[in-house]
């Protein structure tokens, strides 16, 4: 397959995640502060994942489970150049496999609203799941939800 969704554990990788991460999710959008030392990167529920085409790394997203068989789908990213070229739609089904691994049944997340319709034609609905989580760089997002089969 060209395709593998990689769990984050060599230097490198971590290097390929923050740089696709702090450009496509903070400096396209005007903001400056990412911190790539954030611990909840490292708590033992949260996997920092990298997607590879033919070993080029070209995305990210991270899963964090959160209990009662949910995961939240975190800072989901495609390489700018790549875009609206199908990646997004592998990274949302290899995301899914890997979240049955950890028995998840459902997903959630906070949904940039530029990200709705991406969203939305993965399958996922506008569901409100939980309010206290929209703040800061998640204020003006949509929380949504997939029931995995
Ligand atoms: C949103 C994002 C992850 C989608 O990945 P992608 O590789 O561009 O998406 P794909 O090419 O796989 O698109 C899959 C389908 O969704 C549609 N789609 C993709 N982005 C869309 C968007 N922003 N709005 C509406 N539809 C979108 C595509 O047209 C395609 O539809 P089709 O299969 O009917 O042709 C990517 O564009 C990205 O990184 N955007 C910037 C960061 C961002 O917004 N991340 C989400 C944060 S919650």
């Amino acid at each position: 397959m060209n395709y593998k969704l990689a769990e984050v554990n060599s230097a490198d990788d971590w290097k390929d995640y923050h740089f696709l991460r702090q450009t496509v999710l903070w400096e396209a959008k005007g903001r400056y502060n990412y911190n790539e030392n954030h611990p909840d990167e490292h708590l033992k529920t949260n996997h920092p994942l990298l997607l590879k085409l033919r070993g080029r790394p070209i995305g990210t997203v991270r899963l964090d489970e959160v209990g009662h068989r949910s995961g939240v789908v975190r800072l989901v990213s495609i390489a700018p150049d790549v875009q609206r070229s199908g990646h997004g739609r592998e990274l949302s089904s290899l995301t899914e496999d890997y979240a049955r691994r950890f028995g998840i049944t459902k997903l959630l997340v906070n949904a940039a609203p530029d990200a709705v319709g991406f969203y939305e034609k993965m399958g996922w609905k506008k569901d409100l799941w939980d309010e206290s989580e929209l703040t800061g760089l998640a204020s003006d997002c949509i929380q949504m939800t997939k029931n995995l089969r």
